[in-house]
């Protein structure tokens, strides 16, 4: 069967993104699930987004093309960071997320903020036939999480009725640790997959995506600042007898402080 460059794109995204999973036999040693999250992350990011005094890159996009008294879908929504900022100036916005806890913090900081705003529990796109279409549909942050990025994209795309924002960082969130992965277990992660990537499959879908490169202060993912340290050895898989080893590695090569993002928009046509 001939392979389309959809196929090849789509391979090639999630092939990388399955080169980051931990081996089987380092996880069960794992001391903790080094699969976690922390929602206080992204409801202080959210919080954050809601005083912020400019636009980002990404908000200014979505605000382009944002009717007044228009709507945003945010897929992915976490607390709300990219999308509770448009509801302020009178947008009704949807938010879409499989976790209960993130949309508890989403319905929270949308009534505190004044926004209009309906939450919708589920995973895209299999909740997609639930969701209405919006003016504007925004994805910050979610895509590296997301194998099959082509039928997550098409959904995306069918419910905007103006234009899509997507934004990622322009590297694999996680690829600040590739080299704590080395060093402590002899185990080599991938380089990519990269926005660069993400971008070939939106072209091979046949949209026409634009993009910005900007830089961001890091978004704080609870691996900086206090107790960092025990949440980076919890994601590597080794337990407090091996604090002082990764002490070292830390210090030589830290987590970053700014991150380079890709802003990634496309428009319907009207
Ligand atoms: C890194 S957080 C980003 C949250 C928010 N967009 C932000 O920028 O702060 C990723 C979010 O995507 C959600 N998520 C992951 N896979 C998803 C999927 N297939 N459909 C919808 N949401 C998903 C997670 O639950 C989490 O809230």
């Amino acid at each position: 069967m001939a392979v389309t460059e959809l196929g090849r794109a789509e391979r090639r995204w999630s092939d990388l993104l399955r080169g980051w999973a931990i081996p089987d036999a380092l996880l069960a040693s794992a001391p903790e699930p080094p699969y976690f999250f922390d929602a206080h992350v992204f409801e202080a990011a959210a919080v954050e987004a809601l005083a912020r005094g400019v636009d980002t890159v990404s908000d200014s996009l979505a605000r382009e093309l944002l009717p007044a008294g228009g709507s945003v879908l945010d897929v992915g929504a976490g607390g709300g960071a990219a999308s509770l900022r448009l509801g302020t100036g009178g947008a009704r916005v949807v938010g879409v997320d499989p976790s209960p806890e993130l949309l508890g913090a989403f319905r929270a900081l949308a009534s505190s903020s004044g926004v209009r705003a309906d939450a919708h529990e589920g995973s895209w796109p299999g909740i997609a036939g639930s969701v209405p279409g919006a003016d504007v549909v925004v994805c910050h942050n979610v895509v590296y999480n997301v194998a099959s990025l082509a039928a997550f994209v098409d959904a995306l795309d069918a419910h905007a009725k103006r234009r899509v924002v997507v934004e990622l960082t322009a590297e694999h969130p996680m690829s600040w640790t590739r080299p704590y992965w080395k060093a402590l277990h002899g185990l080599v992660v991938p380089d990519g997959p990269t926005a660069d990537d993400a971008v070939a499959v939106l072209a091979a879908l046949g949209l026409t995506p634009q993009l910005r490169r900007w830089t961001r202060v890091v978004q704080m993912i609870g691996e900086t600042g206090p107790g960092g340290l025990s949440k980076i050895a919890r994601r590597l898989c080794i337990g407090p007898d091996r604090y002082d080893e990764l002490r070292r590695i830390v210090a030589e090569m830290p987590p970053p402080t700014r991150r380079d993002v890709v802003t990634v928009w496309w428009d319907k046509r009207r």
